[in-house]
């Protein structure tokens, strides 16, 4: 039997079927570091994120200084300094905390955000998404003695400062904090004053922890800024690129309304699977390293994992890898994300409030009366977070 008929034998699908939305712009505008070697199996890339002994290598990670692991942020540590960070941040994204408290947040911020669109009766989506994944996130860091409509902007801004450079992002945004006229804004309107009140009075959050560490003010922002790029700005994207799958397809948006939370949940890790936000994530080679998966990785080496690769390796998602078929994952007997919160020691530790406030509020959404998507987004790429940008989306609903 061909390979092709092979495909169609066992595809549930029309086997050429791709229901990607980034993937044509992405090919256009991944660019791994120079010299990286990219990974494109799932089973190689899974391999080297869970091997302890390789190190973070993205986003600028040779040039932090970690001579003082207590003040580096957890996305650039390795070893014993990261595994402690990990284990002291671990209480803060506890099934739990996320089941109770963030979720109050999160229902409680996405029902003012519809209110305020049922009585407008439009709204750009990307704004609304922002403004609930800021909401979470900043619960989550302690950003709170501010208010949070401006802080969402002067975040916006500050990481807009960053420029369309795409090598060292965060290193460069750290360096450049201080001189950055919105990071300054938003240190002095938003961090110090959520500093301030927690010196007196600390809270279950990740600024009082740091605290109690004995941060400095300034590597406290660093945090925060930390916070803001891995946390809302993924998740913003995240939302919209959903929302725009299910107002594209009635079956599926019916599929996710009547579905319990774990037939929502799958359906929208299908879709990050297939659009993943982060496309692209570095590692450093120490010492020649043996794997199942391949020949042994030579000393020295800096490995890019193409996250958009593995996650439509057909050796692990099956036949039709670019399809959206919820019920892949359960079938394959992997996890339903795959390799979009990456893998290992750095796997993302806000992935189950990421997909929580996103079923939250897109449950929410789909149920207004008249809602529908009057203009869909506008891609354009981010450079420096290797990342697409979905703009301008437009819902509009029946006014109340
Ligand atoms: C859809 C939304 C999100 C996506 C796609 C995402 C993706 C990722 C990925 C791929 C990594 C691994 C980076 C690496 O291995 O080099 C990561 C790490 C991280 N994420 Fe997320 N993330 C999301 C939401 C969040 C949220 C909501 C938070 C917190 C509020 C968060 C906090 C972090 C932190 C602190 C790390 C660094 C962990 C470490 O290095 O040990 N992320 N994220």
């Amino acid at each position: 039997m061909s390979a092709t008929a092979h495909q169609s034998a066992t595809c549930p699908f029309d086997a050429s079927r791709d229901d990607r939305k980034s993937a044509r712009l992405a090919a256009e505008r991944v660019a791994p570091e120079p010299g990286a070697k990219v990974v494109t199996s799932f089973a190689a890339a899974r391999e080297i994120l869970r091997n302890a002994a390789i190190k973070q290598g993205g986003a600028g990670a040779d040039l932090i200084d970690t001579g003082d692991p207590e003040r580096v942020p957890v996305f650039y540590l390795d070893g014993e300094a990261h595994k402690r960070k990990r284990s002291e941040l671990a209480r803060f994204f506890t099934p739990k905390i996320i089941a109770t408290r963030y979720r109050a947040v999160m229902e409680n911020t996405a029902d003012a955000l519809l209110a305020e669109f049922r009585a407008k009766g439009q709204a750009p989506l990307d704004e609304i998404s922002f403004a609930l994944a800021v909401a979470v996130a900043a619960d989550i860091v302690g950003l709170k003695n501010s208010n949070p409509v401006g802080m969402a902007a002067r975040i916006k801004a500050t990481l807009a400062d960053l420029g369309g450079h795409r090598r060292n992002v965060l290193a460069r945004l750290f360096g450049r904090l201080r001189q950055s006229y919105h990071g300054l804004e938003f240190y002095f309107r938003d961090v110090r004053p959520a500093i301030t009140a927690r010196r007196k009075n600390r809270q279950v959050d990740i600024i009082s922890h740091l605290i109690d560490e004995g941060y400095s003010d300034k590597a406290i922002l660093i945090e925060c800024m930390t916070y803001a790029a891995a946390g809302m700005v993924t998740t913003r994207e995240f939302i919209v690129m959903a929302a725009w799958h299910l107002f594209g397809r009635q079956d599926l948006r019916e599929r996710f309304l009547a579905g319990d939370e774990d037939e929502q949940l799958a359906i929208l890790q299908e879709i990050l699977r297939l659009e993943p936000i982060a496309a692209l994530l570095h590692r450093r080679v120490p010492e020649i390293t043996p794997i199942a998966s391949g020949a042994p990785i030579p000393a020295g080496s800096l490995m890019a994992i193409d996250i958009r690769a593995a996650n439509t390796d057909e050796a692990a998602t099956g036949p039709c890898p670019y399809a959206l078929d919820p019920e892949r994952a359960a079938r394959m007997k992997v996890n339903a994300s795959f390799l979009s919160f990456g893998d290992g020691n750095h796997r993302c530790p806000g992935a189950q409030v990421a997909l929580a406030e996103t079923r939250v509020f897109l449950d929410r959404l789909m149920r207004v009366p008249g809602i529908r998507l009057a203009r869909e987004p506008t891609m354009g790429w981010c450079a420096a977070l290797m990342s697409y940008e979905l703009r301008d989306a437009i819902v509009v609903c029946d006014r109340l």
